[in-house]
């Protein structure tokens, strides 16, 4: 069964495996081309496989979290990756004021480049992210905006790779909010030529730029994203069902006023039974279990969400190498891959 859903053509694959050029960033699905993004879920299968083949990738080189909202996954799994990389990680808690309040961004950007390799952010405004990308000189990474929550999308797609094999050939139902979660997956499906459905209460759609950028993705990759308003429509046939928080950190005000609107979007078992036989239920986690979903589907035998979890650590890995490890062709080569 083939697990590529993009062709890598081999020029392309020896100049990703040569390294990026110094600077690349990845603050959006979108700052990969297809062949890329594919290359970081191959990469991320090898990182798994064979993770003591890249314990110094990253000696000698520092990475600074900045984190403007709490995280239990996206922390840790930078922490634990950068260290199991062989580097060393700067964690600031950002939570009392968001970044920029006490001096300009840039001038930021500015002091950070000279000290460090890479950055992490954690923001409410996506323009933070790509401000800062805009400025410093080494890679940003979005660890989660209000916009997008592009290493989880890749986490995302590499369980499903690993679950169904092609991605070309599967089909994802996202039931609930279109939020950041919605957009990256949207674009991570749109980029790996998959099929994506979205079901959202009227008004609570995904981002329509992104969803231009998506379907316009689409057209070249052979992907299909359908928007919907009825989950039921939307799940049929899936080989997947994923949900996630109905109010967003940040939304927390407005939690009372989605509860009764959301309902209607809760993933339970009558929900799942309209999948596929066989399909799997996601969430990116952390969950409210009994509003977005039940316990009984979160906990079920159909629920993947800790193979999400563990694969955050693994394609943050292969997206560190990329942007700042260097030559790949150094590591452990794809037939490694267990
Ligand atoms: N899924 C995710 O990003 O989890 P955290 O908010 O705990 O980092
Ligand atoms: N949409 C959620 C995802 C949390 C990982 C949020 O932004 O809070």
């Amino acid at each position: 069964m083939s697990t590529r859903t993009v062709d890598i053509r081999p020029q392309d694959a020896a100049a990703i495996e040569a390294g990026f050029e110094p600077g690349r960033d990845f603050t959006g699905i979108c700052d990969f081309s297809p062949a890329e993004l594919q290359f970081v879920l191959e990469l991320a299968a090898r990182v798994k496989a064979s993770p003591s083949g890249f314990s110094q990738a990253l000696a000698g080189k520092q990475v600074v979290l900045f984190f403007e909202k709490p995280s239990l996954r996206t922390r840790i799994t930078f922490e634990a990756g950068v260290a199991s990389l062989g580097g060393t990680s700067l964690f600031i808690d950002q939570t009392h004021a968001p970044l920029g309040t006490r001096e300009k961004l840039s001038d930021i950007a500015h002091n950070l480049e000279r000290w460090v390799h890479a950055l992490v952010l954690r923001t409410f405004e996506h323009a933070t992210v790509s401000t800062m990308a805009e400025h410093a000189s080494i890679p940003v990474i979005n660890g989660l905006s209000d916009r997008e929550h592009p290493c989880q999308a890749l986490a995302d797609y590499l369980t499903l790779q690993e679950r169904f094999g092609d991605l070309s050939r599967i089909k994802l139902a996202y039931v609930g909010d279109g939020n950041n979660v919605a957009n990256s997956l949207m674009l991570a499906a749109a980029s790996l030529g998959s099929a994506i459905n979205i079901a959202t209460p009227q008004g609570y759609e995904p981002d329509s730029e992104i969803l231009f950028q998506a379907r316009e993705l689409a057209s070249r990759t052979g992907a299909s994203i359908n928007l919907f308003n009825n989950p039921a429509k939307a799940v049929v046939g899936c080989d997947a069902v994923y949900t996630d928080v109905w109010a967003s950190m940040g939304q927390e005000d407005e939690v009372e006023e989605r509860s009764d609107l959301f309902a209607p979007y809760q993933v339970n078992a009558r929900l799942m039974a309209k999948a596929a036989p066989g399909a799997v239920f996601m969430h990116c986690l952390p969950a409210h279990r009994g509003d977005e979903v039940t316990d009984e589907v979160i906990d079920s035998q159909q629920s993947v969400v800790f193979d999400q979890a563990e694969n955050r650590l693994h394609v943050q890995k292969a997206v560190l190498l990329l942007l700042l490890g260097g030559d790949m062709r150094r590591f452990p080569p794809r037939s490694a891959r267990g």
